[in-house]
């Protein structure tokens, strides 16, 4: 493909999105990742959040952490470059370590990542002896070589009914476990961060409970709230919302919809209504748009998750070029790391 054909494909899917000098300029990026990436044998992965004019043109797969993860595991290209956060880049290594992992910038994080650590799991574990862990997929991997199981937003529910367990210590995300528990029917508990051997007797004045969790928030999906639906349904009466889990339960309950990323965008490609609330990284709002030119698709853009917006196109090109940032995970730790993510994807 020529850089022109690069820029007619990207004007064909982001005319209304991109402004035309923008469009021209990436296309060139575009043209110039594409031509490296077969060069070097790389495999580009890009999730949802990804900005439109990177997630139409360079990625060979998009999708959610789930579907990542599969990609990632099953390619045979040498080195796969993640345009996604680090987490997600480390799950790429546990599962395919012969592989060299790329991601495009080292300030890609995540508060729910960064808000545990694999000691805060240990301790947990003492406290709660015999009871399986089940770590979110935004976690490292030393979090995840201490967990018995992962999950994702698209499968949490259905990990946490396969253990088939009393209890769960279910971590980090607090309000995911709160969505989860809700729809296992499960009642959750949160020890007090920091001292997690102290009991906690307003949270469970007795051992009625099922679930242990962590209280990390999603810096993005925390600031979304219920007044937020209450004014935007007010204005735009036939609106339908769509909640990521990372949402507080409040939030989902008010919302119509809640799923992982790849969900949320096949709800919106299924349903028939005409407008949209995303509350999520506003960014997959522009990719719903350009796929669904039919349906208005409203974003409040104002909340954005700084570690996904760290991933641009030029980043992208340095990594492949500079063979940059190298993501390693000490082989003591991948491998009990590994055991946790496989059954997270079997339970697929
Ligand atoms: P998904 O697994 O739904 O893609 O979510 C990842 C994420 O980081 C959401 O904030
Ligand atoms: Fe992490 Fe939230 Fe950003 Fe997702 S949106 S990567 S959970 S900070």
């Amino acid at each position: 493909m020529s850089v022109h054909e690069m820029y007619l494909k990207m004007k064909e899917k982001l005319r209304d999105i991109v402004p035309e000098p923008e469009l021209k300029y990436k296309s060139e990026l575009a043209y110039e990742i594409n031509r490296l990436k077969e060069e070097r044998d790389a495999v580009i992965l890009g999730h949802n959040y990804m900005e439109p004019a990177l997630y139409y043109s360079v990625p060979d797969f998009v999708g959610d952490s789930l579907e990542l993860s599969r990609k990632a595991a099953q390619t045979e290209r040498k080195i796969i470059v993640f345009c996604g956060v680090r987490f997600m880049a480390e799950t790429a290594k546990i599962l395919n370590p012969a592989k060299t992992v790329l991601l495009p910038s080292e300030k890609a994080g995540c508060s729910l990542a960064g808000s545990i650590t694999a000691g805060d799991v240990r301790e947990l574990k003492r406290r709660f002896p015999g009871v399986p862990v089940v770590s979110y997929v935004n976690t490292y991997a030393d979090v995840k070589a201490e967990s018995d199981y992962c999950c994702t937003s698209g499968n949490a529910a259905a990990v946490v009914n396969a253990i088939g367990s009393d209890k769960v210590i279910f971590l980090p995300d607090e309000f995911l476990a709160r969505n989860v528990a809700a729809e296992t029917g499960k009642r959750v508990i949160f020890p007090s961060v920091g001292s997690v051997g102290k009991w906690n007797h307003e949270d469970a004045p007795d051992e009625t409970f099922q679930m242990i969790g962590w209280r990390g928030r999603c810096e993005v999906h925390e600031k979304f709230t219920v007044e937020d639906i209450t004014n935007i349904r007010k204005q735009f009466p036939d609106v339908v919302i769509v909640a990521h889990p990372e949402c507080s339960p409040e939030v989902v309950g008010a919302s119509d919809f809640s799923g992982s990323t790849t969900a949320m965008t096949r709800y919106v490609e299924q349903s028939k209504a005409n407008r949209y609330l995303l509350l999520t990284e506003c960014s997959m709002g522009d990719n719903i748009a350009a796929a669904n030119p039919d349906k208005e698709m409203l974003r409040l853009c104002n909340i954005r998750c700084p570690h996904m917006n760290q991933i641009t196109l030029e980043d992208t090109l340095a990594a492949l070029q500079k063979n940059r940032f190298v993501i390693e995970v000490p082989e003591e730790i991948r491998v009990k790391a590994a055991r946790a993510v496989e059954r997270m994807i079997q339970i697929g």
